[in-house]
C-alpha cells in the first residue's frame, strides 16, 4: 500500500507506557500504508539498562543518519546526574521549532472545532538562561538579573518555518504573538523580523499581530480567530500548555521538535509510570504526533487519514480509552482506528 519510495526512520519506544502506545502507532501506521521504515533504538530508561546512558551513542547515530524520529516518553533518571535528554537532543540536533497543534476531538470538550498550531522558537529568549546573582550586604541573591538572547537569524529561521509550514498545510493565516511594547529590544527584533517575513508571503498566507496577554485571553474568548501562532521560547511554553489544556489536555497534544540537522517528534505527554504495563493508556498524541511526521516528510494526505480515522474511531466508532472516560484498552483503540485506516 505504500505510495512513493519507503522513508527510513528512528523509533525510540521509551519507558513506561512508551513502547505500548508506541506499538499501536506504528500497527495503525502500516495500515494507512505510511512509508516509514522503523530503525528501533533505546533511549531514556531502556537506554540506561542496556549501556548506562539514557541517550545512547547508537540512538544518535541513528538519528543523525536518518534524520527522522518518532520518539516516545522517556522517564527521566533521578539523580545520578544525567543531563536532560531532551536538552541533549536539541543542542545536537539544532532542533529551532517546536510545533504544537491542537484539534479538538476529545468528547465532551469545551470548545469544539479548534485547529490551531502553535510554532514556538525553541533555543532562543529567556531560556538561554543567562542568570546571575548579585550579592547585597549579607544577602548571596539579593538581585537576580537574567538575560534574554534573540538573534535576527533566529527569528528569520522561525518566522520562515511558520510561514512556510502555513502554506505547505493549507493554513490561512499567522499571527505574529511578542511583547514589544514592553520588551523592545528583545521581542521587538522578533516582531519587525516576523513582519519581514510576512511580506515575503504576502497574498499567499495572511499575517497579524498580538500582545501576548491580549492573546492569552482571546485564546480561551474566540479561539477560532486563531490558524496558525508564531512566538518566542517562553510565551510559546505557556500558549501551547494554554491551547492543550482547550482541546482535553496533555492526551490529544503532540509535538514536533525540527531543527537544521534533524526532526523528533513525540507526544507531550510523560512515561506515565502510574499506568504503564497495564495496557489502557491513551496512544492518541503519539498518533498525532506520526500525522506531524507524515506531514513533514510532504504527505499531507496521509496525515488527513489518520486525524479523520481518529475522529471517526472515538465520535463514530465510540472507542474511548480511560482517560477519555471509555473502557478501550490500547489495543482496542489502535484496532479501532486500524479499521477506519484501512
Ligand atoms: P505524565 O505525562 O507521564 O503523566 C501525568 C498524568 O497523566 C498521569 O496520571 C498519567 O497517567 C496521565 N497520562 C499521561 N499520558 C497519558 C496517556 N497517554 N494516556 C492516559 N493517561 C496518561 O507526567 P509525569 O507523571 O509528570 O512524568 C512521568 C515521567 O515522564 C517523568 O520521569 C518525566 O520526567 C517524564 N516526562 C517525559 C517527557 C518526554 O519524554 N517528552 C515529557 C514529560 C514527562
Ligand atoms: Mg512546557
Amino acid at each position: 500500500m505504500t505510495q512513493g519510495s519507503p522513508i527510513e526512520a528512528t523509533l525510540i519506544p521509551g519507558d513506561g507506557i512508551g513502547p505500548e502506545i508506541m506499538a499501536a502507532t506504528t500497527k495503525v501506521l502500516t495500515l494507512l500504508g505510511a512509508p516509514f521504515v522503523w530503525d528501533v533504538q533505546q533511549g531514556g530508561m531502556a537506554g540506561i539498562t542496556a549501556g548506562g546512558d539514557p541517550l545512547p551513542e547508537a540512538t544518535l547515530a541513528s538519528i543523525r543518519r536518518t534524520k527522522l524520529a518518532l520518539k516516545g516518553p522517556l522517564t527521566t533518571p533521578v539523580g545520578g546526574g544525567f543531563r536532560s535528554v531532551n536538552v541533549r537532543l536539541r543542542e545536537t540536533f539544532g532542533l529551532y521549532a517546536n510545533v504544537r497543534p491542537v484539534r479538538s476531538i476529545a468528547p465532551d470538550g469545551r470548545y469544539d472545532n479548534i485547529d490551531i498550531v502553535l510554532v514556538r522558537e525553541n533555543l532562543e529568549g529567556l531560556y538561554v538562561a543567562f542568570e546571575h546573582y548579585i550579592p547585597i550586604g549579607g544577602d548571596a541573591h539579593a538581585v537576580a538579573i537574567s538575560s534574554g538572547v534573540n538573534t535576527r537569524a533566529g527569528s528569520r529561521r522561525i518566522s520562515e518555518y511558520a510561514f512556510d509550514y502555513a502554506a505547505r498545510n493549507g493554513r490561512k493565516k499567522v499571527t505574529i504573538v511578542h511583547k514589544a511594547n514592553v520588551l523592545k529590544a528583545l521581542t521587538g527584533i522578533f516582531l519587525e523580523t516576523a513582519q519581514q517575513v510576512a511580506a515575503e508571503y504576502e497574498g499567499r498566507v495572511a499575517s497579524d499581530d498580538r500582545i501576548v496577554d491580549a492573546c492569552a485571553m482571546q485564546l480561551v474568548l474566540n479561539p477560532w480567530q486563531f490558524d496558525v501562532i508564531v512566538t518566542t521560547n517562553l510565551f510559546g511554553d505557556i500558549l501551547s500548555d494554554e491551547m492543550a489544556g482547550l482541546v482535553g489536555g496533555l492526551g490529544f497534544a503532540p509535538g514536533a521538535n525540527i531543527g537544521t540537522d534533524a526532526a523528533i517528534f513525540e507526544a507531550v505527554h510523560g512515561s506515565a509510570p502510574d499506568i504503564a504495563g497495564k495496557g489502557i493508556a491513551n496512544p492518541v498524541a503519539v498518533m498525532l504526533a506520526a500525522g506531524l511526521m507524515l506531514e513533514h516528510v510532504g504527505r499531507v494526505d496521509l496525515a488527513q487519514k489518520l486525524r479523520a480515522a481518529i475522529d471517526a474511531a472515538i465520535k463514530v466508532d465510540g472507542a474511548r480509552t480511560r482517560d477519555m472516560g471509555g473502557t478501550a484498552s490500547t489495543e482496542d483503540f489502535a484496532a479501532a482506528v486500524g479499521k477506519r485506516v484501512g
